[in-house]
């Protein structure tokens, strides 16, 4: 299995490209089965989840073409209208089929996601409120049974903010009859590259990225060309490594307005920000301060970008104090801290991260997607080498992170 050999302690210096959104790209690709015409995408990232979403679209009989950034999904014929647990478990936002599958075909079968590292994770806003558009759903042998004739619009209050709970809805109503009203809906930039994404098919939709989002239904969508947007944890993992291990670096292709909360904290740690319209220059020059900061549904600080910056608070002069509100177990990514000598205590989802001086290189492991960041921003301030084992959640989500850093005169390398 693949590991990553970090020799920490110097600073970052260059520029690097953004690459396409991840959590933009899952939910636009599945929007491809709301139409029998293609949909082309640009500045599609090339990312293990990307390919496990073809995959998944694929053994539906989805024609899916890939050429560099560039991707041409076409679902006219379809031949499965199942998502298998082995694909949903591997990626949870394989779920988003579903939604697509019911409104346009009348019927969906999608394994339950189940449990996951970070918590657990439930999609009981997804069934509901198709439910409320008109579905039958049955849950039989750990799969969703959905059944619907025509989805009817609805007014749906969701218990608490999903992001790809409001995604599924927002697909599923894009082709309902009537109007269906989202109430208390995830205002993340992905959702709103979605509703675009569907707009350029067709559907008619406002309100999307306030809490309140109005579908009109329509009966068919076409094709579309659409550019998936720019990644924006990935810019905030580039700037949070940046800004602990110090130097000058400068992110080009990225989109600045959706980073506000991230940006913020890092003014506060001390760095110097520059940003323009597509790009975002970051310096930073010795110990960053710490910071104190709770994660929350955008426009607040993003979950995603909780443990790269426990690593900046890590090294920081001062205590910052971190609270974790979206899932009840993301913080496993502390305990790998502590073995580069981290000092961070740990009382339910917040942790007080008492900067030290320096972290010292060790073996480390990465449990999750953005845990994995988190350490690589670790170990790049850590003196010495640091190990770190599991590296495939990675490359689910960063697009040639080593290469990238690498460019930024990090000694980083892929062992086998
Ligand atoms: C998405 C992102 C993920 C990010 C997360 C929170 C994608 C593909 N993934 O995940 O990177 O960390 O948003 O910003 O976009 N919940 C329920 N019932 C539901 C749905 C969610 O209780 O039906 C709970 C979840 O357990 C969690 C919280 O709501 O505690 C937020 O989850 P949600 O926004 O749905 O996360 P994802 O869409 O899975």
């Amino acid at each position: 299995m693949d590991k990553l050999r970090i020799s920490g302690g110097r600073p970052l210096e260059g520029e690097v490209r953004v690459s396409g959104a991840k959590n933009a790209a899952l939910p636009i690709m599945c929007a491809a089965l709301l139409t029998d015409r293609p949909l082309a995408l640009a500045n599609v990232p090339a990312l293990a989840d990307v390919a496990t979403a073809g995959k998944l679209l694929g053994q539906m009989g989805v024609a899916v073409e890939r050429d560099g950034g560039r991707m041409t999904l076409d679902a006219r014929r379809i031949t499965s209208r199942v998502a298998p647990y082995e694909l949903v478990k591997t990626m949870r936002a394989s779920v988003l089929v579903l939604g697509p599958l019911l409104a346009r075909f009348g019927e969906a079968r999608v394994s339950l996601p189940g449990g996951c590292a970070i918590g657990a994770r439930p999609v009981d806003q997804h069934i509901k409120g198709l439910q409320a558009m008109g579905a039958a759903i049955a849950i039989e042998q750990g799969y969703i049974e959905a059944r619907a004739g025509r989805l009817r619009g609805a007014r749906i209050v969701m218990d608490l903010v999903t992001v790809t709970g409001t995604e599924n809805l927002m697909m599923a109503a894009a082709l309902a009859e009537g109007t269906t009203v989202l109430e208390n809906a995830a205002r993340e930039p992905e959702v709103v590259d979605l509703a675009r994404c569907l707009a350029a098919m067709g559907a008619k939709i406002e309100g999307a990225g306030s809490d309140v989002i109005r579908v009109e239904g329509v009966g068919r969508l076409e094709g579309a060309d659409y550019r998936v947007m720019p990644d924006r944890i990935e810019t905030g993992t580039f700037l949070a490594a940046a800004a602990a291990a110090g130097g000058r670096v400068r992110l080009t292709g990225a989109a600045p307005q959706t980073l506000d909360a991230t940006l913020a904290k890092l003014r506060e740690a001390g760095a110097k920000l520059a940003v323009g319209e597509d790009s975002i220059a970051i310096e930073m020059s010795g110990r960053p301060a710490s910071v104190s900061l709770r994660t929350a549904p955008y426009p607040g600080f993003a979950t995603d970008m909780q443990a790269q910056f426990m690593a900046l608070d890590a090294v920081a002069e001062g205590t910052g104090v971190i609270t974790e509100t979206i899932f009840e177990n993301r913080m496993m990514h502390a305990l790998e801290m502590q073995r580069l000598g981290a000092d961070i205590t740990i009382q339910g989802t917040t942790a007080v991260v008492k900067g030290v001086g320096r972290l010292q290189g060790a073996n480390v492991m990465a449990t999750d997607l953005r845990a994995s960041a988190g350490l690589v921003v670790a170990g790049l301030v850590a003196q010495g080498e640091t190990l770190i084992d599991r590296i495939y959640h990675l490359d689910r989500g960063y697009e040639a992170l080593e290469k990238k850093l690498g460019a930024l005169g990090a000694r980083i390398e892929r062992v086998k």
